[in-house]
C-alpha cells in the first residue's frame, strides 16, 4: 500500500522508499530539517508528514496512540534525525503546569539564611528553571518532550496555553521575563486516558499513531533484530497479530511486545514451528490471566 510505504533514513537526504522506487525526494525530504525516521526509528510517511508540519508551522505536536507504538521513542528519534538535544518533562499525576516553568526554592533560602550563607539577598540564586524553562533557557534549538499529557489534571494543559503560544513568561520574584531564544520543537504524547480541552487542542498538529500494519511492523522488528531468521519472524508475527484478533482480549499486546518476544524467542532457541505449537514465553505478549486462558483455548494449546 502506497500510504503504508515505510520511509527511514539517518536523518538526511534520500529515504530509503525513495531510493527503492527512483523518485525524486519530496520539498519536504529535500529540507535538511526535515525527518525521515532514524535507523532505529521506523516511521510512517503520515507520521514524518505530520512531524514535518507540525516543525514547519511551529506549532506543538500532539501524539495519541495505543501504548507501546513509539510515541515517547518519536521524540528522541526526531531529535536524533534533526542533531538537536531533546529535553523530556515526565507528567505524573501531581504535576503542575508552573513546575515546568520554574519554581522558587523557598526553603533552601531560609536555610541559607539559618547559617549566614553569603547571597541570600540574591533571589536568582534560588529560581530553578523547569524543563519549558529549560528549553527556552537553551542557546540552540532543542526538542521538548511532553510525554503523558493526560496524566495531569485538565488545567494542566490549559494553563501551558499562554506559554506554548508566545513562548515565553514572567518571573515575578526576579521581574525577568524568560523568552525561547529558539522555538522548541514541541512534542506532547497522550495516551487518551483524558480528553484534552479543545483550546488546547486548537493550538496543535494532531497525529494518531495507527497500530502499524504488518508490512511496517516487520521493518521496526528488523531495526532492532537485523539478523533476526525469516520464518521465525513471520511465525512470530502471524501469532501476534493473531492474539490481537481474539474478541474479549483485555490487554493487546502492544509493538515493544513482540520486539521483546522475537528477542526471547531468539535468546531461547525457539524453532520457528515451535512457536505455533507451544507458544514459548508466552508472558512476553500476554500480561493478563484472563487473556491467558483465552489465547490458549483459541489457540488450543
Ligand atoms: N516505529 C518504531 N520504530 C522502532 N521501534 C519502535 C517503534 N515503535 C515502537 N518501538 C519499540 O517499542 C518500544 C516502546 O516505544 P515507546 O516507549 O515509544 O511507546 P509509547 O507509545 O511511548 O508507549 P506508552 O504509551 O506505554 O508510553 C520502543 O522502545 C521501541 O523499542
Ligand atoms: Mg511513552
Amino acid at each position: 500500500m502506497e500510504q503504508q510505504e515505510i520511509l527511514k533514513n539517518d536523518g538526511g537526504g534520500q529515504s530509503a522508499a525513495q531510493e527503492r522506487k527512483g523518485a525524486e525526494p519530496s520539498a519536504a525530504a529535500a529540507d535538511k530539517a526535515s525527518f525521515a525516521g532514524t535507523g532505529e526509528y521506523v516511521a510512517s510517511e503520515e507520521l514524518m508528514a505530520s512531524v514535518n508540519i507540525a516543525i514547519a508551522l511551529k506549532k506543538p505536536l500532539l501524539i495519541k496512540g495505543e501504548p507501546g507504538t513509539g510515541k515517547t521513542m518519536l521524540a528522541e528519534a526526531v531529535a536524533k534525525a534533526l542533531g538537536k538535544r531533546l529535553i523530556v518533562w515526565n507528567i505524573k499525576s501531581t504535576t503542575k503546569a508552573q513546575e515546568g516553568l520554574y519554581v522558587y526554592d523557598t526553603i533552601q533560602r531560609l536555610y541559607d539564611g539559618q547559617f549566614g550563607e553569603e547571597g541570600v539577598d540574591d533571589i536568582a540564586r534560588y529560581i530553578k528553571l523547569g524543563k519549558l524553562g529549560e528549553a527556552f533557557d537553551s542557546d540552540e534549538q532543542v526538542v521538548l518532550l511532553i510525554d503523558e499529557i493526560d496524566k495531569a489534571d485538565l488545567e494542566f494543559p490549559n494553563d501551558l496555553l499562554w506559554e506554548l503560544d508566545q513562548m515565553e513568561f514572567y518571573i515575578n520574584e526576579t521581574k525577568r521575563t524568560v523568552k525561547a531564544k529558539h522555538r522548541p520543537i514541541v512534542i506532547i504524547t497522550s495516551n487518551a486516558e483524558k480528553e484534552l480541552p479543545d483550546a488546547f487542542l486548537r493550538r496543535c498538529i494532531f497525529h494518531y499513531i495507527d497500530f502499524p500494519t504488518p508490512e511496517l511492523m516487520e521493518e521496526i522488528v528488523r531495526v532492532h533484530y537485523p539478523n533476526v531468521e525469516d520464518n521465525l519472524l513471520k511465525n512470530a508475527m502471524e501469532v501476534f497479530y493473531n492474539i490481537r484478533a481474539i474478541r474479549d482480549i483485555r490487554k493487546k499486546p502492544s509493538t515493544s511486545e513482540l520486539i521483546d518476544w522475537v528477542n526471547a524467542l531468539q535468546i531461547g532457541g525457539i524453532s520457528a514451528d515451535e512457536i505455533r505449537a507451544k507458544l514459548p514465553f508466552v508472558g512476553v505478549v500476554v500480561k493478563k490471566d484472563e487473556d491467558l486462558e483465552l489465547v490458549r483455548h483459541e489457540t488450543n494449546l
